[in-house]
């Protein structure tokens, strides 16, 4: 789209969506848009229902109506909860430990039922990992307001003296260093996963696929900071502290669906992903 022609809209402003589909044919929509800060979900739990919810009906509805009818969308590793065994497979039991994964989960079956309802649409779901780092232009990245919640943007804030220590919660995790393990995805991956998904809607009779968007690769929050501290030659003070309540052991992806079926597969690892994030720290 012509950058001229960008609008911003709140998909609670129902009225809004309509008069953008009305103005414009859409062939799909890739939905990203949501509240994503786990604490503050917790806190202000209708906000999140409120806001991802009835945002994505609003968007469900509005497409349906001017028949457009190809949905991808942004879930989350979230709802694998504390997963039994890793690596994580998309047929893997679901949860949700706060209102936020509980958006993502609910999102997801709604997303179903749509599609089961009518075989017209199409519809891929796809569940983010950990993504991290920047665009190499710099010009798109993370840099959040207040204090952020994911360990990335954190580090960033601590290697400009923006803050002045990186809190490690939990170094008694059964891990290799006692540190949690995730799944860290560079953004520029992941932004290609969606390009394969919607490949993947265009060219084939999907009716309703999830798939995970990690590398299938785990890394310790200590392996993390170790890294980072590599690629920006900075020293990143830790203060050791206890687990943070909800947090999980250890998380990575399966890849294997996503790379058989939307051949997609990440290029990068947390040595691309460290300078990426400095860009904008
Ligand atoms: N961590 C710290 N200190 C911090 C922040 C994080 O030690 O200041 C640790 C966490 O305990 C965890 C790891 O770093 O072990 C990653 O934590 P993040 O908050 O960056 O990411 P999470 O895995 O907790 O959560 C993220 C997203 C969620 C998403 C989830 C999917 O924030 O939206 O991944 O697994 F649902």
């Amino acid at each position: 789209m012509d950058p001229e022609q960008l609008c911003f809209i709140d998909l609670r402003d129902k009225p809004a969506l309509e008069k953008l589909f009305s103005s414009t044919k859409f062939d799909a929509v890739i939905h990203f848009a949501g509240l994503k800060a786990v604490g503050e979900s917790v806190q202000k739990p209708l906000l999140y229902y409120n806001n991802n919810i009835i945002g994505t009906v609003n968007l469900l509805e509005v497409m349906s109506a001017h028949g457009c009818k190809m949905l991808v969308f942004s879930s989350s590793a979230t709802v694998y909860g504390w997963p039994e065994e890793v690596p994580c497979t998309e047929d893997f039991p679901l949860s949700a430990a706060n209102p936020y994964g509980r958006t993502k989960l609910f999102i997801e079956e709604i997303c179903r039922d749509v599609q089961k309802s009518d075989d017209e649409w199409k519809v891929i779901l796809l569940r983010y990992f950990n993504p991290v780092g920047a665009h190499p232009s710099g010009h798109i990245g993370e840099d959040p307001r207040g204090v952020p919640n994911n360990l990335m943007p954190y580090v960033q804030q601590v290697a400009v003296g923006r803050r002045p220590h990186l809190t490690v919660y939990g170094n008694d995790y059964k891990t290799k260093d006692g540190t949690g393990v995730r799944d860290y995805i560079h953004v520029v991956d992941l932004a290609d996963g969606h390009i394969a998904a919607l490949k993947k809607l265009f060219d084939s009779k999907t009716a309703c696929e999830v798939y995970n968007l990690g590398t299938g690769k785990g890394t310790t929050v200590l392996e993390m900071v170790a890294a980072f501290e590599k690629a920006s030659g900075k020293q990143i003070p830790l203060v050791i502290a206890g687990r943070r309540p909800g947090d999980a052991e250890t998380v990575y992806a399966s890849t294997e669906k996503a790379e058989r079926e939307l051949n997609w597969k990440a290029k990068y690892g947390i040595d691309e992903m460290c300078p990426g994030s400095m860009e904008l720290g």
